[in-house]
């Protein structure tokens, strides 16, 4: 097991990633939290509960109550909030209980925002089971809900009091979930960690059979990175914006094919090509950078074929939450391991990435 430090204005906490985490849940919350208080409450969904409910209770005296939220992107809402806070509150939640969440990445914003915004904050303890909300989404205290008018709009940062990244509970989840969750971590090593870069190209094949060691090895680092940057910016005023390489376009091409055809990760593997393609025509990555980092995120592919116009990508790249007044942050890398933020990629200058992402998505399909 790896233990992770995160240490942030608002509060400090562990995250611990290895094998065998979820039978022994209960002491290891216990001794992150002080001691269980007497209602403990399980944020998660039916189909995980199923796979994972008798293993998750084992460990505690009294059986969590459990709270359900269906699958799907379309019930991270505020109504799902408000269902959970009512059905918390008929249960007797006051201020001193405690919520896991216990799921992929949308148990995790929901049950984090229920945590924020119950009774004015009540701890939570993040339990994640997607590759992807164990090297991303459990860690750094973003949590929210989606509006009809765009992801993530309402929200707020609150810190889990403790994260357990269980590496077994991944034995069941998709090959396609699985590789779209580990471009986060790709990402995590092109922006900040040459060591991960070249971790994952060595042990793809490890990797990707879900060798407990070379996850572990790659799930540690890449929460290790996220932390680091947290660590030093909590609230997203500066270096944090540089986890939204691949974002850009990633976000516009998610909207564009309305959270339907693509997996978050997926979008992000593309995003990362066209977010390549204009550190290249810069110059901020030399072109035998832009072959091994573009071969990296296709050893963990296959990614979908993307049947979309350039200028509809570009266009959607202005509706990004993460622009302020107007003005489109992208994240380039700067060669291997590096990664900074510029405001100043043009149209123009981005069409053609997004083309030359396009091309390749087109060599996929053919
Ligand atoms: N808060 C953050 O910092 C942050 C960062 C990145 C992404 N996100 C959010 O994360 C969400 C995506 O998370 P996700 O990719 O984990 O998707 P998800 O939560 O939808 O989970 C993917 C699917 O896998 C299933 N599943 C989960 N664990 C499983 C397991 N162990 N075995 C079998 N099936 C399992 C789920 O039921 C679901 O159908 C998005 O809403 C995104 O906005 C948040």
């Amino acid at each position: 097991m790896q233990t992770i430090r995160v240490d942030t204005p608002s509060a400090q906490y562990e995250v611990h990633a290895g094998s065998d985490l979820l039978e022994s849940l209960a002491p290891r919350i216990a001794h992150a939290v002080g001691r269980l208080p007497r209602r403990v409450f399980v944020l998660t969904s039916e189909p995980i509960w199923a796979l994972w409910g008798q293993t998750f209770c084992a460990s505690f005296a009294e059986e969590p109550i459990a709270l359900f939220l269906a699958p799907g992107e379309r019930h991270k809402t505020l109504a799902s909030v408000e269902r959970l806070a009512r059905q918390m509150a008929q249960a007797g939640a006051d201020r001193g209980s405690l919520l896991i969440a216990f799921g992929g990445g949308i148990v995790g914003d929901v049950g984090g925002f229920l945590a924020a915004v119950y009774m004015r904050g009540i701890p939570y303890v993040q339990v994640p089971t997607t590759l992807l909300a164990q090297v991303d989404s459990s860690v750094g205290g973003k949590t929210g809900v989606n509006l009809p008018e765009g992801k993530n709009m309402l929200g707020s940062f609150h810190q889990p009091r403790a994260v357990f990244a269980d590496i077994g509970v991944l034995g069941t989840l998709s090959d396609r979930e699985l590789r779209a969750g580990l471009m986060e971590s790709v990402k995590a090593g092109i922006i900040r960690d040459r060591l991960l870069v070249r971790f994952m190209e060595d042990h793809a094949a490890e990797v990707l059979a879900r060798d407990a060691k070379a996850l572990e090895r790659t799930i540690a680092a890449s929460i290790r990175m996220k932390a680091g940057v947290v660590n030093k910016d909590e609230r997203e005023s500066g270096l944090r914006m540089i986890l939204n390489f691949g974002h850009t376009v990633g976000h516009a091409l998610e909207r564009v094919t309305r959270y339907r055809v693509l997996l978050h990760g997926e979008a992000i593997g593309w995003g990362m090509v066209a977010a390549l393609a204009v550190a290249r025509r810069r110059g901020t990555i030399n072109q035998r950078q832009m072959d091994r980092l573009e071969s990296l995120i296709y050893q963990y592919g296959p990614l979908p074929p993307l049947k979309l116009r350039a200028a509809r990508i570009v266009s959607a790249t202005g509706g990004d939450k993460k622009n302020v007044g107007g003005v489109r942050r992208f994240v380039l890398p700067v060669g291997v391991g590096d990664a900074g933020v510029v405001e100043d990629v043009s149209d123009p200058e981005l069409k053609s990435a997004v083309e030359y992402m396009l091309a390749r998505a087109a060599e996929v399909e053919g």
